[in-house]
Parts: C-alpha cells; sequence; structure tokens
C-alpha cells in the first residue's frame, strides 16, 4: 500500500496533526537532537508492527520508547540510583538507559521483543518534546530510515527512505547532535552503543570504567548487526592518500584535496553532526559501484560514535 506522505511544519497545527496521526495508530517521522525517528505508539502493537514493516527491520530487534518527562519514564521502567542520578545528568539529551520494564505500564511486547527490560529515553530536541506532549504517549522510535541505511539527519533524508511508506513526517530542520544516542545497560552499567554521550562522560559520573558490550553475532541492538548505516558505495576507513576513483571523505585540516570534510577544524562534534549526510553526499558523488574512502578520526569522545557508524559503514554487506 502507498500512503501519501505529508510532511508537516512544526507549528502548533502541524504537531496536532502529528499527534491525530499517530493517535490513529499510524507513523510520524519526527526530528530528534540526534536523528530523525520513526515514531508509532508504543503502547499498540499494530502502530508497533507498521514500524517494522516500513522500515523492512528484521523483528527481533528492540525499539527505544520516547517519553515526554523523567514522571512518565519512572511509570514505564524501574530507575534505582544510579539510574536517577543518569537522567539527572544526561536528561533531556542522547543517552538511552535499559532498565527493568513495568508491564503494568502497557507497553507492547513488539516494543521490548519480550525481554524484561525497556530502552527508555527523553530527547531534548524541542519539537521531539512537543510532539510528545501533545501526543500524550509514550512513543517507540527507531532511526528514520529503511533497515541498513544511513540514518536520517534532515526530512529530506527521511522522504528519499520512507516517502509512500509512512504517514507524515515533521520538519524540524538539521539534527544538532548527529549520531544517535548512547545506549547503557545498568547494573552493571554496560555500554551498549556508543553515542551522542561520550562515554567519558557517563565514566566521570559513576567513577568507574565502562564495560563495552554489543556482539555482533547475536544482536540485541540493531546498530549491533555488522552491516549498517551502510551507503550504496563500497567504504575504506583510515585512509590518508586515497586512491584515483574513491571520494575521499576527510577529517581536520591534514585532509587537504579532499572532496568533503566531516570537519576541516579537527572538530569531533562538528563531525558527528555532518556524519550522515556526509555519507549520503559521498555517496552521490561516487556514484553506482563507487568508492568512499574516509580519513582517520580519533578514537576520543563523539570519535567512538562516529568510529562506531564508520565500521558498520564499511562492514561487508549481506
Ligand atoms: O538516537 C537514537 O537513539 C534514535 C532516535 C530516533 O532516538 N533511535 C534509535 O533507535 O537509534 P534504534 O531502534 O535504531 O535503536 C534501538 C537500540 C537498538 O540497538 C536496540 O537493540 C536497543 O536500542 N535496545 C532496545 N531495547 C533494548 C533492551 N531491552 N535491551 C538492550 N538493548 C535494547
Ligand atoms: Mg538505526
Amino acid at each position: 500500500m502507498t500512503l501519501k506522505t505529508e510532511i508537516l511544519q512544526p507549528d502548533a497545527p502541524g504537531l496536532a496533526r502529528a499527534a491525530a496521526v499517530l493517535g490513529a495508530g499510524e507513523l510520524v517521522a519526527f526530528p530528534t537532537e540526534t536523528v530523525y525517528g520513526l515514531g508509532g505508539d508504543a503502547r499498540s502493537d499494530m502502530a508497533v508492527a507498521r514500524i517494522f514493516e516500513a522500515k523492512g527491520r528484521p523483528r527481533f530487534n528492540p525499539l527505544i520508547v520516547h517519553v515526554p518527562d523523567l514522571d512518565t519514564a519512572r511509570q514505564i521502567a524501574v530507575f534505582d540510583a544510579q539510574a536517577e542520578r543518569l537522567a539527572a545528568a544526561f536528561w533531556p539529551g542522547p543517552l538511552t538507559l535499559v532498565l527493568p520494564l513495568r508491564p503494568e505500564a502497557g507497553i507492547s511486547a513488539l516494543v521490548t521483543a519480550g525481554l524484561k527490560t525497556v530502552a527508555i529515553r527523553l530527547p531534548a530536541h524541542p519539537v521531539a518534546q512537543a510532539l510528545l506532549r501533545a501526543f500524550g504517549g509514550p512513543l517507540a522510535a527507531p532511526s528514520a530510515n529503511p533497515s541498513g541505511k544511513v540514518s536520517p539527519t534532515r526530512a529530506a533524508h527521511v522522504a528519499e527512505g520512507l516517502a509512500g511508506r509512512i504517514a507524515a513526517v515533521l520538519d524540524g530542520g538539521a539534527c544538532a547532535v548527529g549520531v544517535e544516542s548512547t545506549i547503557l545497560a545498568l547494573s552493571p552499567p554496560i555500554l551498549l552503543r556508543p553515542g551522542g554521550v561520550p562515554a567519558e562522560a557517563i565514566e566521570a559520573l559513576i567513577g568507574a570504567p565502562l564495560a563495552a558490550g554489543g556482539d555482533a553475532a547475536k544482536p540485541s541492538a540493531p546498530g549491533q548487526l555488522a552491516s549498517h548505516y551502510a551507503p550504496g558505495a563500497a567504504v575504506r576507513l583510515g585512509v590518508t592518500r586515497p586512491e584515483a576513483g574513491e571520494v575521499w571523505l576527510g577529517f581536520g585540516p591534514d585532509c587537504a584535496g579532499a572532496d568533503l570534510n566531516l570537519s576541516p577544524a579537527g572538530d569531533l562534534v562538528e563531525a558527528a553532526a555532518t556524519l550522515f549526510h556526509a555519507l549520503r553526499e559521498a555517496d552521490r558523488l561516487a556514484g553506482p559501484a563507487g568508492r568512499i574512502a574516509v580519513a582517520p578520526v580519533p578514537e576520543t569522545g563523539l570519535g567512538r560514535a562516529i568510529n562506531d557508524r564508520l565500521r558498520r559503514a564499511a562492514a561487508p554487506r549481506p
């Protein structure tokens, strides 16, 4: 079935329309500070099934639940003292906490993939917050792209991948962070996915080094599938001298002559914000059967999230 995907402005009528669409069990893509999410009512099996259908995503991946405030989060998940401290420090913002689920909250089992835990986050983007308030319930929202493809950081990216497959897109401009949220399991703390909150900031708060989790062979997280975030072109990493025919995606001031640069100044925040758009641009420049060569990016702060996404973009395709 082909839908006519509405492009909505984030003003009062646009938000009211988006909330009504969600209330009818349909899907609305909306901006968050990380990437655009494909939102559906987290309490509705039908709406959540539509998310999987629209993305063409394998069913075994649980989704993140987005809430408008901490009280709503506490109604859905059990917060111990450490979870409260993390929420106080990093919410609203790009941190997802995996916490024990309160079954009485009525979250669809499709959202949690039947697990006893739920991944939950309070986004900082004002349009995401306004939508959550207007809808008045929790939204399940993976990134708003076809499964395995590059995540969207602009409304136009969403339309490229999902037009005709979803009811509406709320256009909130470009996403400021540009990589997905950091996913953290607790008791004990385990970094399931590097993301918009640098691991170092979490380690400073909990006062201990973070164990890394996540196993490409046993994906509990879609971001953990080896090949993910994949552009059409082949991707080669750590390249300081590109070969003829490669589109060179640079980072920092040493990449004079790069076709594109994630951040000419070598700023990791800027590089994260532009990463997915730059991958799309490089893909366009490379053309069908083209090749993209990416300059080295330091493995600190947001560089860990950037390199994680780049490694998946470069991984062998299924
Ligand atoms: O920045 C983001 O997090 C974006 C925006 C839209 O909020 N959302 C996003 O969602 O990246 P998604 O569905 O692409 O990623 C959800 C991640 C998956 O890797 C999933 O396996 C993990 O959260 N996850 C969800 N529930 C989990 C659980 N109970 N235990 C462990 N991992 C879980
Ligand atoms: Mg995704």
